[in-house]
C-alpha cells in the first residue's frame, strides 16, 4: 500500500499528539537550598531531603512507564560553591550509590554516568564505574546521573575527540555529521529528553542537555525540590500530554 508523504506527515504528528508519556525525563533538580534556608536550616539539610525526592521520582518513573530518567546532580559549575557543601554533595552522591545500588539493581535499574571524568577523585569515579557496571546488563529504567556534567564540556569533548580522528585521516570533515556529533556525546544512544523539568522557578536550563534539548518540551514548577513529589511529577506529564510537538512541521489541527 503506498500513502502519500502528505499522509505519513499526518500520521506522524497525529501518533505526536496521542503518544502521551515521555520516554525520556529529565530532571533539573532545583531549589535544595531555598527549601532549607526556609526553614532555618543549613543548605546540606535541603541536599539531604532532595535525595529523598529523588528516591520517590525513580521509583514513580519506573511505575508509570518512563523508559529513561536523566537528573542533573552536579554541574561542572557547583564546583564554585563554598568547599564545605561541596564536599557534602560528594558524600551524599557516595552514600547514595553505596546506600541504594543493590535496591536498584533489583528494580532491574540500568546505571549511566554523563559527564566529564578527568580530575574526578578517584574513590567517587571507581563507585560510578562500579554502579555502571553492576547495572550493565538490566533492562528496566535507564537513570542517568548528569554528575560533574557542563553541556558545553560535554560538546568540547566531543568536538576534540571527532576532531583527533580526522587528524589521525580515521574520519573526513564531511563525516562529522549530526549523528557523528550525537554519537560522540556522552549521552551516546541514549534517546533525546522529551521533557525537561525544573523546579523552584528558576527558568534555564544552567548549561544542561544544550544540544538534546533541541526539541524537548519544558516544564517549570515554583515547588522546591524538596517538595516535589509524584503528584507534582504526574502533574508535569499531564501538562506534557496535552502538548503537541511539531518538529518544524504543522499542526495536525491544520490537515
Ligand atoms: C540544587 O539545589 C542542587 C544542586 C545544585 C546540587 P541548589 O543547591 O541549587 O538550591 P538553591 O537553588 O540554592 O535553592
Ligand atoms: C543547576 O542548578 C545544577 C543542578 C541542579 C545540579 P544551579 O542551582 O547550579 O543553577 P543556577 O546557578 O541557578 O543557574
Ligand atoms: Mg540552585
Amino acid at each position: 500500500m503506498s500513502v502519500s508523504p502528505d499522509r505519513d506527515l499526518q500520521a506522524q504528528a497525529t501518533d505526536d499528539t496521542v503518544a502521551k508519556l515521555p520516554r525520556h525525563v529529565a530532571f533539573i533538580m532545583d531549589g535544595n537550598g531555598r527549601w532549607a534556608t526556609a526553614r532555618g536550616l543549613p543548605r546540606t539539610e535541603g541536599h539531604r531531603q532532595g535525595l529523598e525526592t529523588l528516591r520517590k521520582i525513580i521509583r514513580h518513573a519506573g511505575k508509570v512507564g518512563v523508559e529513561v530518567v536523566t537528573i542533573y546532580s552536579f554541574s561542572s559549575e557547583n564546583w564554585s560553591r563554598p568547599e564545605t557543601e561541596v564536599s557534602f554533595l560528594m558524600g551524599l552522591l557516595r552514600r547514595f550509590v553505596q546506600r541504594d545500588l543493590s535496591e536498584l539493581h533489583e528494580a532491574n535499574v540500568r546505571i549511566r554516568i554523563i559527564g566529564g571524568r578527568k580530575d574526578l577523585d578517584k574513590g567517587i569515579l571507581t563507585l560510578l564505574q562500579e554502579a555502571e557496571e553492576l547495572t550493565r546488563d538490566n533492562s528496566g529504567l535507564e537513570l542517568v546521573v548528569a554528575f560533574n556534567y557542563g553541556s558545553r564540556d560535554e560538546i568540547v569533548r566531543a568536538a576534540q575527540a571527532l576532531s583527533e580522528k580526522v587528524a589521525a585521516g580515521e574520519m573526513r570533515p564531511e563525516d562529522v555529521t549530526e549523528s557523528a556529533i550525537a554519537g560522540a556525546l556522552d549521552t551516546s544512544g541514549l534517546p533525546d529528553p522529551d521533557l525537561i523539568i525544573r523546579t523552584s522557578g528558576e527558568m534555564r536550563l544552567s548549561n544542561f542537555l544544550l544540544w538534546q534539548a533541541a526539541y524537548s518540551e519544558f516544564y517549570f514548577c515554583d515547588q522546591l525540590w524538596p517538595d516535589f513529589d509524584e503528584a507534582a511529577f504526574d502533574q508535569a506529564l499531564d501538562c506534557f500530554g496535552a502538548r503537541e510537538r511539531r518538529y518544524g512541521g504543522l499542526s495536525a489541527k491544520t490537515f
